[in-house]
């Protein structure tokens, strides 16, 4: 049997498991699945389609519909993320879309029809899965599951430095009452909740360099 292997990354907004989960699957040559980004394109969807995010029905429909595509840009060392044919890389990362993708992302019928196109990623050798129920729902059976953490200001300082080197203009309190918001609708959702599975090895990358949790994370998946 070819086992597809997966190392699930899983953690709240602004860890760093999108950087991580990135290095990590280019050292193994194995494909990356930022399922994040997934809930984003469906936010994206009902917004420029006027759909009303709490509308679970309309919402679960259009992640059923919904045409995606992820390209690997070889020169920028970026994923482009295309919605409808369209380059929507820029407009995925901004924080309205962040907080439309946490509401939707709390609709039930949404995960249900997502799931199926999450688990299409996994094809061998292996799969670095990013996300918030990566280990707990998608990939229970992963190799090896990890739960990235870090304080709300330290995420809230790291997202503040990404958004300005990308040219938006952001508010460092906002951004931390926002962040804090986020955290608190993802835990507390009934559906797949923000937490760690009961056999993930949790790390807390306040003060850890990004290579260190890789480090970290290579050496728990070579044991
Ligand atoms: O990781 P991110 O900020 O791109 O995720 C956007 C939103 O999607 C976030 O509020 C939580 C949600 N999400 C989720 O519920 N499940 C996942 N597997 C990934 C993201």
């Amino acid at each position: 049997m070819n086992e597809v292997l997966v190392i699930a990354v899983d953690g709240p907004s602004g860890s760093g498991k999108g950087t991580v989960s990135r290095l990590i699957s280019e050292r193994l040559g194995w494909g990356l699945l930022d399922s994040g980004a997934m809930y984003r394109l469906l936010a994206l969807d009902c917004l420029k389609n006027a759909i009303d995010l709490e509308n679970e029905a309309a919402v679960a429909k259009t992640a059923g519909e919904m045409v995606i595509e992820f390209k690997n840009c070889k020169e920028t060392q970026e994923i482009k993320v295309f919605l409808e044919g369209e380059d929507v890389t820029k407009e995925l990362r901004t924080e309205t879309t962040g907080n439309a993708a946490s509401k939707v992302a709390a609709n039930p019928s949404a995960r249900k029809a997502l799931l199926e196109k999450q688990r299409d990623f996994a094809r061998a050798p292996g799969l670095v899965a990013d996300g918030r129920d990566m280990g707990t729902v998608v990939f229970p059976d992963a190799r090896l599951k990890i739960f990235l953490t870090a304080t709300a200001e330290e995420r809230a300082k790291r997202r503040y430095k990404q958004l300005k080197q990308n040219g938006f203009d952001v508010n460092l309190a906002a951004l931390l009452r926002e962040i804090e918001e986020r955290d608190e609708r993802d835990m507390n959702r009934s559906s797949a909740p923000l937490k760690p599975a009961d056999d993930a090895l949790i790390i807390d990358s306040s003060s850890m360099t990004i290579e260190e949790v890789v480090e970290k994370i290579m050496e728990a998946f070579q044991k």
